[in-house]
């Protein structure tokens, strides 16, 4: 993996022809064979994510910047201090998505679909935030939305997506937070009563919400720094302000959870950064990473945000899962890491490479793969290559071959090998490579 931390030379390049460009800081390139391995992460949620009825939905990266504003909320980091905002050449005020869900609200609201819609998605999302292990200014996520229903059975199956996809590759240290932000009804309530909690213990916490603390109480619960963590762990707590209906969807998504088998624990501080989530919030930590940068899911339900950008009232529930940081979590638990695929035959063609080209067209269009070499090189330069792809097979043409119409099928793990007519050949690989 090649990463651009902080600090770096390219942050002050200057336009300068001798420096060469980079990266942005706190971006990221993925080169084969770890992209290979996001591939398989991406093919594996989107197996899961089919299975339980979620569609593909693909929205632009950018957006009118008053969804993010009006969706997520101004008070919330990832807005008001995190967000890359734009103006286009025609004036137009856009954002980079710093997430995923109020992009498929607002499709949602443009084109209307029957509910219940439920979408996954694959999502670059932009943050300007402090780089580092973990944390990017353009991070992945993999995501699930389901809209139309309040129903707790879909909180359920929405949280058993991420558990069961967690479990598919193969991490066994994950611990799962669930908690309720209440609704409309009951959370103003509790604000208040936080707030003069808050109050009253001003003077211990951090520098930052002493004196924000008034505006958006709830941030402190979100606060990583140990004066607000202290100050709120006798705090107020949202469930025991829970209205009736909002405390019977808390004990009816619990109740799904265990029956499923799927192991949580209530986190009453849980409130998660987007200011949009009403009822259900969860999260997933990796407990193999540091605490810091440990969260490699979350999620919830927004049955507010829709009407926040001006469509009908629907509810909602969903989840973001970060790419990067949950393959780290696979590194550091151990699991998670398939081979990177080998081709079947590499073709070794020391006539001029008109067989090769002829000859990788055909296998390829019978689907096997075929790798080739270039600029005709030599038999052993071209096998040097051969085995640095890991090729089950060389198929070698040399002067003798085309007069023959043959070719040399080296098993190359094995290094036995046959002579094979060029009309054989398909054949012969599919017996020995396999469907
Ligand atoms: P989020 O918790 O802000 O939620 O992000 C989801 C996940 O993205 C995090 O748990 C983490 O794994 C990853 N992540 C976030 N920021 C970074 C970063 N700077 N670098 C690396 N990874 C990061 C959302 O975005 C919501 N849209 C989730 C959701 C969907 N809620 C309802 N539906």
């Amino acid at each position: 993996m090649v990463e651009e931390q902080s600090g770096s030379k390219s942050e002050r390049a200057s336009g300068q022809a001798s420096e060469p460009i980079r990266s942005p800081v706190g971006t990221r390139d993925v080169l084969w064979p770890e992209s290979e391995r996001w591939e398989t992460l991406v093919a594996t949620f989107a197996r899961r994510a089919r299975l339980a009825g979620y569609g593909l939905l693909l929205t632009p990266v950018l957006e009118d910047v008053r969804l993010f504003r009006r969706g997520i909320g101004d008070e919330s980091e990832v807005v008001g201090k995190e967000m890359y905002e734009l103006t286009d050449r025609s004036g137009r005020a856009l954002a980079l998505r710093p997430e995923g869900t109020a992009p498929v609200v607002r499709a949602f609201v443009q084109h209307h679909p029957p509910v219940p819609w439920k979408v996954w998605y694959v999502t670059p999302a932009f943050r300007y935030e402090r780089p580092q292990a973990g944390r990017y200014r353009q991070h992945h996520q993999v995501g699930v939305e389901a809209l139309g229903t309040e129903d707790p059975g879909l909180d359920v199956e929405v949280i058993s997506l991420a558990a069961g996809f967690y479990d598919e590759l193969g991490l066994t240290r994950v611990d799962l937070s669930v908690n309720s932000m209440g609704c409309a009804e009951d959370r103003p309530k509790y604000v208040v009563a936080l707030r003069e909690y808050l109050n009253e213990h001003r003077d211990m916490l951090c520098d930052e919400h002493r004196e924000s603390f008034g505006r958006n109480p709830l941030r402190v619960l979100d606060c990583k720094r140990p004066q607000c963590i202290a100050v709120t762990e006798k705090a107020p707590k949202m469930v025991d302000f829970l209205d009736e209906p909002c405390a019977a969807h808390l004990a009816q998504v619990r109740e799904g959870l265990d029956a499923l088998g799927i192991g949580h624990r209530l986190e009453p501080r849980l409130v998660r950064g987007l200011d949009y989530y009403t009822r259900t919030t969860f999260e997933f930590a990796a407990l193999a990473l540091e605490s810091a940068q440990n969260a490699i899911g979350g999620g919830g339900r927004y049955d507010g945000l829709s009407e926040a950008i001006g469509g009908p009232p629907t509810p909602g529930i969903g989840f973001g899962i970060g790419i990067e940081r949950l393959l780290l979590a696979c590194d550091a638990e151990g699991c998670f890491a398939p081979e990177p695929s080998a081709p079947d035959v590499f073709v070794i063609d020391v006539t001029g490479g008109g067989v090769a080209r002829d000859l990788c067209a055909q296998l390829r269009d019978a689907g096997l793969s075929a790798q080739r070499a270039y600029d005709n090189r030599s038999l052993n330069a071209q096998m040097k290559v051969a085995d640095r792809t890991r090729a089950r097979f060389a198929a070698i043409v040399g002067a003798r071959e085309l007069d023959e119409g043959t070719v040399t099928l080296r098993a190359l793990h094995e290094g036995t090998e046959t002579s094979v007519r060029r009309e054989e050949l398909i054949d012969r690989l599919r017996k020995e490579v396999g469907p």
